[in-house]
């Protein structure tokens, strides 16, 4: 369905978020001890001086992806003062879905006790939350939903290789969620995607399933020097194209919310925008890096702190595997 060239403009809009973070908290400290147990070794030091995290969260063995959608999920349609049975478009962003198929968001939308909404996947890795409100965003303009839940969840922990040093210290477990709902003014101003497949080695899981198998290597690969360099451009690019799109200046954002991949990437994009680090949210410190749920999760942490508030301008950016990235500017 598309709407009608008479009809008002149609935005959409946030209404309400909600995060879940897994109970168990392994501090570096914690992560240090049981790699050693392996013969690997870091430390507290390398690990906060190369990449700003102090503590990530580990899902336990029973829990899936779904689990934890859920729980943000119910906490961002209470913030919102909704009911699930209102919610008439859900999308998952995740590459860590609870099985091949059917997808993240079927299995959530049956957990919420609805039926009937459409629900999907968005499989963009750690720009999957970017790409997902950008999805809903357009389905909401032209007709097709009208309160929609985008949600980015994450059991990252699983895809790690304990014996890797360079990779298994920067990756946690988490959820975050938004309600996206129709406006009559915007909400969203503007949204901007990109992506390069030729860059897909740099960072993979490159295993898959085939013949009752798992075939390949099924454990996260990384060129950490590669990705940080192509972040910091595209993160850089991704912004500036946004706020052309909406005509605003980086002088109008009271809140940058990156990916929250690695301290010196964040900072790196701030000072590149020239925006003061106090408008920098930052939750990689004691999240780590939850691919997809990092973004949805820093907001509701900085919403739920009174930090963020009602009116102000947010700049969400999303970059990763793929090679994926993305930017979308929005009033709250
Ligand atoms: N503890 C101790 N030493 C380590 C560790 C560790 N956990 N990991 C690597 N090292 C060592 C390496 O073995 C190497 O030692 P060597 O010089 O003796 O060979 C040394 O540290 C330097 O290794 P580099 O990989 O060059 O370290 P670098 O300064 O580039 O930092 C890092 C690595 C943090 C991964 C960095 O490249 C980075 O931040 N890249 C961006 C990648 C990123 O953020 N990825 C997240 C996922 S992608 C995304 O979300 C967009």
């Amino acid at each position: 369905m598309t709407a009608n060239p008479a009809s008002p403009p149609r935005y959409s809009r946030i209404t309400g978020t909600g995060s879940f973070l897994p109970a168990r908290r392994v501090t570096n400290a914690d992560l240090t001890a049981e790699l050693a147990q392996r013969g690997v070794e870091t430390s507290d030091q390398w690990i906060v001086e190369r990449t700003g995290i102090s503590a990530r969260h580990f899902v336990d063995a029973d829990s899936q992806v779904s689990d934890l959608a859920a729980v943000a999920a119910r906490r961002a349609l209470a913030a919102a003062a909704l009911q699930p049975g209102d919610i008439d478009l859900i999308i998952v962003a995740t590459s860590t879905p609870d099985m091949v198929f059917p997808s993240s968001a079927c299995i959530l939308q049956a957990k919420l006790g609805i039926a009937g909404c459409a629900a999907f996947d968005v499989q963009a890795v750690c720009s999957g939350f970017v790409y997902a409100l950008t999805v809903a965003d357009a389905m909401i303009r032209t007709g097709s939903a009208s309160r929609a839940l985008v949600i980015g969840a994450e059991v990252f922990s699983r895809l790690l290789d304990f014996n890797d040093r360079s990779t298994c210290v920067l990756f946690g477990d988490g959820a975050g969620a938004v309600v996206l709902q129709a406006s009559d003014t915007p909400g969203i101003l503007a949204t901007e995607l990109h992506a390069d497949g030729r860059h897909a080695g740099i960072l993979c899981v490159p295993g898959t399933v085939s013949g009752g198998q798992v075939s390949g290597d099924p454990l996260l690969k990384m060129d950490g020097p590669a990705v940080f360099k192509l972040a910091v451009g595209v993160l850089e690019s991704a912004a500036r194209a946004v706020l052309a799109k909406a005509g605003r200046q980086a002088s109008d954002i009271d809140w940058l919310i990156p990916h929250q991949a690695n301290i010196r990437i964040m900072q790196g994009t701030a000072k590149k925008l020239r925006l003061p680090l106090d408008k920098l949210v930052v939750t990689v410190d004691q999240h780590g890096n939850t691919s997809a749920a990092s973004i949805p999760l820093a907001l509701d942490h900085a919403v739920r702190a009174g930090r963020i508030r009602p009116g102000q301008t947010l700049l969400l950016e999303g970059v990763g595997g793929g090679f994926t990235w993305g930017a979308v500017l929005l009033d709250l």
